[in-house]
């Protein structure tokens, strides 16, 4: 037997604990990031009298800035503006960017490039004079290489970006302009891991193991021919999991893909419940020197789309509980910024959402990172149009020149996201309904297969009944349809319809081989806080797509009773119904989550953003949300509205949404006006009372007792203001920000709930008020202003930090009313 002696053991126990250490070495402790952000100090101009890069003079005048950039958003909205109502009424545009910089002289030898991760739209970039190139789509990233052109040490490098958004309307929502997502300055060996230049896929996963294959590409930018060793690396947390080497030539100026396998033993499943992530790290080494890095995340998950099961993630059925999103972030714009998107898909997540699609363009990456992180299942869309445009200036017109340019780049992009389930290859395509179509979508799915056969494919599509035909049920069933050529064609993997839901029980006869997903669904219409007298009638605004909307009312409100809806679409009630009843049925994304700038359906000017949100533009839940919380969620919900202000006698409709409980019994005062419960497959019970000032309050219970209680009161006239934010604490990066509701309250602390004071906002301390909003589709207050009109008692601020700690003061005042300051402290 082996004798150690005490030095000896204490010997190893060291040697052990070194092992450790190095074998802890996270992908985050040693990883150089090669992306550094190159986001600040640039200069812009907005003037369309410059027309080319030669005719800035001396004299234009620049002003500084950050980007992301969107200059829409600071504009005044026009009702004579050529993007209409439906971008928002703000105008596009024609904007010049530049930037000096200086390059250190030990990277002269090496690669430098710049990626735009997304401008809006038809770019144009010239470095140190050189034409680097052109992108006309504005939400596909893209890289030039600045290395030819550049000077280094002490000389100036200039870069200029010419930004083209004055061909209105080119978009049938606000589209924003400028350098809207981040830009990246990426710094590299001569040999490094290509753009993009990973792709890792796991072909089997068991709970046992998980096979994990990654595909580099490497890029010798030499004119020598070099040998390396590749290691990969899969990081679980600072934990090294595992790790494969290979020793490779690679020609001068060549490209080269390598395959290597690893395994992962026990592997801890990516879910939406936990979205489990383990970090790939890639490193080239040229004589025992590494000299590039690279990162992926990857999520360890096994899906499939089942004919009769649905979604299956894992092996278990999972409802798909989806919205569609635009891009913008409502009062900040296009322009992103990633704790907005966070925060959205936090106020998502506390709803019960599981998806997201990006309609209808690639999103920004940091909203994938995100997705991947907090657990989404996203439907990745590439396209609203393809060759034959929606609007007169859109994408259509660059259609043949970039199509497939830009679906790889997508691809590329976002192949590595593990929270990416399904790719879309367009939205409501006009060539769905032709030969043409079926062609064109043949190249896509190639193109899309070629580079990711891990996910399948689908368009979403319009669905082959007449919807202004009110048996839509019917038509299907008598088969007095005309299926899309696109989707007879057998080239989608999943079939995807928008809206008619009352078609989606026939799914199965007519595509017995091909599952679904409802691409799209709802399109609900609601303001916040506004109610119309009578709920129980279901209103279509307007009545058939093809018809003006006339109806409605002054103030171009909509009821928050779930009761308005699109020609095409429901109520958010009717095609839950429908999706919830069938495993087949694998889910569903509903238009909107967010309301989102332009596209005001049913109105039209002075009506300048959306309708179509369960959560309006400045972040607040409509009362709907509470009916998906209570069916998606295990929270305990008892949502009763409307609010408790209305004339004496006058009858009102109260809703209750709530789970976990058999019956719900409302008082008035202290007197119980009847007990509801649900039948059958109802999402709400509701009652008719006359109005009486006072207090309502919803008990509700199970087997007699009681689960939760909640009471709504009349307000008295307003007389405070409230302030709460989202997060006291912020980074003081220059970037974080908190969200603040201001509330308007009676004297005895309830909200006012018909409270349209104008609240001025000012703010002490090192940092900026960058949004203010209500929420309110008419309003035409500028976001980016300190003063705004409150919309049925609330009204959002967005204060963001600059790099300096310490405390920011924010104070809201009101007319008449009792001010309020509230301290976020930046550290
Ligand atoms: C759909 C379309 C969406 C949006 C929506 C409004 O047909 O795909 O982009 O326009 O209608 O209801």
């Amino acid at each position: 037997m082996l004798q150690l002696t005490l030095y000896k053991k204490i010997g190893l126990l060291f040697v052990c604990f070194l092992l450790m250490t190095a074998c802890k070495t996270s992908g985050d402790q040693k990883f150089k990031d090669r992306k550094v952000s190159f986001n600040s100090d640039w200069s812009f101009h907005l003037n369309d009298s410059i027309i080319d890069k030669d005719t800035i003079g001396a004299s234009t005048k620049w002003s500084t800035l950050n980007v992301p950039h969107d200059w829409n958003i600071e504009g005044k909205f026009d009702e004579k503006s050529p993007a209409g109502y439906g971008g928002g009424a703000l105008n596009g545009g024609l904007g010049w960017y530049k930037k000096t910089f200086k390059v250190a002289v030990e990277d002269s030898t090496k690669v430098t490039s710049i990626t735009f991760d997304g401008v809006y739209k038809d770019s144009e970039v010239w470095i140190n004079g050189h034409y680097l190139g052109k992108r006309p789509n504005g939400y596909i990233g893209f890289q030039y290489e600045l290395s030819p052109y550049l000077n280094y040490g002490d000389k100036n490098n200039e870069i200029i970006v010419k930004v083209d958004n004055s061909k209105q309307p080119n978009s049938r929502w606000y589209s924003g302009s400028g350098i809207f997502r981040n830009v990246w300055i990426e710094t590299t060996d001569k040999l490094h891991v290509a753009q993009w230049g990973t792709y890792v896929t796991t072909p089997k996963v068991t709970a046992e193991k998980a096979l994990v294959n990654i595909e580099t590409t490497i890029q010798n930018q030499n004119t020598a021919s070099k040998k390396a060793t590749v290691t990969t690396t899969i990081f679980k947390e600072d934990t090294k999991v595992t790790s494969v080497t290979q020793n490779i030539t690679i020609g001068a100026n060549a490209n080269q893909i390598i395959k290597q396998n690893a395994e992962v033993e026990t592997p801890v499943l990516w879910s939406v419940e936990k979205p489990e992530l383990y970090t790939v790290v890639t490193e080239i080494a040229v004589d025992d020197q590494i000299v590039d890095q690279y990162k992926t995340n990857l999520g360890i998950r096994d899906f499939k789309f089942d004919l009769n099961k649905g979604f299956i993630l894992n092996g278990k059925q999972v409802k798909i509980k989806g919205v569609c999103l635009h891009h913008d972030l409502g009062p900040l714009g296009a322009a992103i910024n990633t704790r907005a998107i966070e925060r959205q898909l936090e106020i998502m997540k506390e709803m019960g959402v599981n998806g997201i699609r990006t309609s209808h363009n690639p999103p920004a990456p940091e909203l994938l990172d995100l997705c991947d992180k907090m657990g989404f299942i996203v439907m990745d869309e590439a396209f609203d149009m393809w060759k034959q445009t929606k609007t007169k200036y859109d994408y259509g017109n660059d259609w043949d020149k970039w199509h497939k340019k830009d679906l790889i780049d997508q691809l590329l992009r976002d192949r590595n996201h593990p929270s990416i389930f399904v790719w879309s290859i367009g939205n409501e395509i006009p060539e769905q309904w032709n030969e043409k179509g079926v062609e064109i979508a043949k190249e896509l799915a190639a193109i899309t297969r070629q580079y990711d056969k891990t996910r399948p494919l689908t368009a979403a599509m319009n669905p082959p009944v007449n919807m202004n035909i009110d048996d839509v049920t019917l038509q299907f069933e008598k088969n007095n349809v005309q299926i899309n050529p696109l989707a007879a064609s057998g080239v989608l993997d999943l079939i995807g319809y928008n809206y008619a839901h009352q078609t989606y029980e026939h799914h199965q006869k007519n595509f017995p081989n091909t599952p679904f997903i409802a691409t799209e669904t709802t399109s609900g219409l609601q303001t916040r806080g506004y109610y119309d007298a009578v709920s129980d009638t279901i209103k279509k605004w307007p009545v058939s797509w093809d018809k003006k909307f006339e109806g409605g009312n002054a103030g171009n409100t909509v009821s928050a009773y779930d009761q308005v809806q699109t020609p095409w679409g429901s109520t958010h009630e009717a095609t839950w119904k429908v999706i919830k009843k069938h495993d087949f049925l694998s889910g569903m994304y509903i238009w909107t989550g967010f309301d989102y700038i332009g596209e005001p359906t049913p109105y039209e000017w002075p009506s300048i953003s959306s309708y179509f949100g369960i959560v309006d533009l400045a972040g607040f839940p409509k009362d709907v949300y509470y009916m998906y919380q209570s069916e998606w969620t295990d929270k305990t919900v008892l949502h009763i509205f409307p609010h408790w202000n209305w004339k004496a006698g006058q009858t009102v409709d109260v809703w209750a949404y709530y789970n976990k409980a058999d019956e719900v019994e409302l008082f008035l005062n202290g007197k119980s006006v009847g007990i509801r419960s649900k039948k059958g497959d109802d999402l709400h019970v509701m009652w008719k009372i006359p109005f009486q000032p006072g207090t309502l309050k919803a008990i509700s219970r199970k087997n007699g007792k009681t689960v939760v209680e909640t009471e709504i009161k009349t307000a008295g006239n307003p007389s405070n203001l409230k302030l709460t934010a989202d997060r006291s604490t912020i980074k003081a990066d220059g970037n974080d920000l908190s969200f603040v509701t201001v509330d308007i309250l009676d004297a005895k602390g309830t909200l006012a709930p018909n409270a349209n004071n104008e609240i001025n906002l000012s703010l002490k301390g090192n940092g900026k008020i960058v949004g203010v909003c209500s929420g309110d589709p008419v309003s035409h207050e500028p976001y980016k202003g300190t003063k705004h009109t409150a919309l049925a008692g609330k009204c959002l601020v967005i204060v963001q930090s600059d790099t300096k700690t310490g405390r920011l003061e924010l104070t809201a005042k009101a007319n008449g009313l009792k001010p309020a300051t509230i301290v976020i402290t930046a550290e």
